[in-house]
């Protein structure tokens, strides 16, 4: 297919199989939908978003903390979660060729209408009354059944146990909250984030790499005192801030000061906060469009069995067609922290300190959710430009693979050795890269299609000058500098 033909999303997925940014797992075997490899670049920007993730999350509150657990857990952990039972996604089946369908998907696919939330029966009859066919061989499809996302897994030899991967990260730190209470300050609120690998069984993983079927979250919970929810000690320093929501009720996009979705719209403090934090991580960290970000509410039929309060992280995504979710702000209440004590038989309840007395409470949980895979996608799709000579990511520096790159103008006459020398000089500071094969153009090419946000060239000035010039990604422009003010030129850009 020429390039100009195909779709965004083709592009850029050929350019992220082509450098290395990710590509289908297993590929030489014929790979599986729904799995991925992160190639090294696509490793390093992920990393990046997951520093940048945890540098400013857990800096909201100083007993915020890390930590890191283990994918295989005992079926126990998920009767108590109500994963086992509820975990369920609608399934229909083609009675002819008996290809499986994520009925609400192909519903709404097919009929360009919001079917979240909607009961089996109902898929069922919309299927029906619109005469919905596989869309493989035409057959007809079955009546939809929910069917259980969970993976599981027999673990030991003899008389194998049933253990299952975990669906969310959240579990961690719902089971490690009594020992890492004792652990740090006995205080609430107690922020535990894991930033690690889900799984789970999606009946049509589609759109390339939006819905895998193993993923990595970066997921924070935080436990606090159910009494304080209409509280937070920062909330006067961010009550004007404008947020903007997508409201469930009348389908209207807003701008809404924290404030008013408090006051008027009685959503507690604590977590109108939170949702200013997340806010201004998009728009202010990742220089996300304030045009392509919204909070969207979830009314009581599409929020997960868990939630009382939920507001999804929409990013607006072009080549997955509008908004797309990208995380969530979930108020779960005790419903974690009460079913593992129910059925753990371990008394998760504690002992806080309030004004010199003590007093008892099983915690309430706020867990800011983020999809790293999906928030990887969005910086791709975000920032990704196409001009008549090139094509390019403008990624913020602090997510670039590479801040970076140095050439030598030619390769000889002392220019790759002072180039290197450059090279030395900048890589402990920042991601670099070293680049002296082809020509000068071609080399710029390269560097914009993955984003390295400056291109370095030691040319025969630079000999005698000790000076090499700089050229910016996105303007093009170029400039000299003097070698040993590079790292600040980098830093200050
Ligand atoms: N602990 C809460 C939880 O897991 P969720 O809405 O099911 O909530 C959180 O998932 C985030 O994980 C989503 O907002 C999305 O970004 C990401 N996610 C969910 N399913 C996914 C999938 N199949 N593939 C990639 N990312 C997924």
């Amino acid at each position: 297919m020429e390039s100009s033909s195909k779709s965004k999303s083709e592009k850029i997925m050929d350019i992220a199989n082509k450098r290395g940014f990710i590509y289908p797992s297993s590929e030489i075997y014929g790979s599986k939908a729904g799995f991925w490899t992160y190639g090294s670049l696509g490793t390093r920007i992920r990393h990046k978003w997951e520093s940048l993730w945890r540098d400013y999350f857990l800096s909201l509150n100083n007993n915020f903390y890390e930590i890191d657990d283990c994918n295989i857990m005992p079926k126990k952990v998920f009767e108590s979660s109500g994963h086992l039972k509820n975990f369920n996604d609608p399934m229909t089946e083609c009675e002819k060729c008996h290809t499986r369908f994520r009925a609400d998907q192909l519903v709404e696919d097919t009929l360009k209408k919001d079917v979240s939330g909607m009961k089996e029966d109902v898929l069922t009859k919309l299927i029906n009354d619109n005469k919905i066919k596989c869309s493989n061989c035409k057959g007809s499809l079955s009546d939809v059944r929910f069917f259980n996302m969970m993976f599981d897994i027999k673990v030991g030899a003899v008389n194998p146990e049933i253990m299952y991967l975990r669906p969310e990260s959240a579990q961690s730190p719902y089971l490690a909250f009594k020992r890492e209470f004792e652990a740090t300050r006995r205080k609430l609120p107690l922020g535990l984030s894991v930033i690690g690998r889900v799984y789970r069984n999606e009946i049509s993983p589609r759109q390339g790499f939006f819905r895998l079927r193993e993923f990595l979250q970066a997921e924070l919970q935080i436990f606090f005192d159910s009494d304080k929810v209409n509280e937070h000690d920062d909330f006067d320093n961010v009550k004007n801030y404008n947020l903007i929501v997508y409201f469930a009720s009348d389908k209207k996009l807003k701008k809404i000061s924290a404030k008013d979705l408090n006051e008027k719209l009685k959503i507690p403090k604590f977590y109108v906060y939170h949702m200013v934090k997340v806010q201004q991580f998009y728009l202010e960290l990742l220089n996300i469009p304030e045009s392509l970000f919204r909070f969207r509410e979830l009314d009581e039929s599409e929020r997960a069995f868990y939630n009382k309060i939920h507001f999804d992280i929409e990013l607006n995504l072009e080549t997955l067609g509008g908004f797309k979710e990208c995380g969530g702000v979930h108020y779960r209440g005790d419903h974690d922290l009460g079913g593992h004590q129910k059925g753990s038989g371990e008394k998760l309840e504690v002992t806080i300190d309030e004004s010199g007395k003590s007093k008892k409470v099983l915690p309430h949980v706020l867990e800011l959710s983020f999809g790293v895979d999906r928030n990887f996608w969005a910086l791709l799709d975000v920032f990704f430009k196409e001009e008549s000579e090139r094509t390019l990511f403008s990624f913020p520096q602090i997510v670039c693979p590479f801040n970076a790159a140095v050439f030598p103008l030619v390769n000889k006459e002392k220019l790759p050795e002072l180039a290197e020398k450059v090279f030395l000089s900048l890589n402990k500071d920042f991601d670099v890269f070293f680049d002296d094969s082809g020509s000068i153009g071609k080399r710029y090419r390269r560097q914009d299609e993955v984003g390295t946000k400056y291109c370095i060239t030691v040319d025969f000035d630079s000999l005698t000058k000790n000076d090499v010039t700089v050229r910016d990604r996105d303007s093009m422009e170029q400039v000299r500098v003097k070698v040993s003010e590079l790292k600040d030129y980098i830093s200050k850009n």
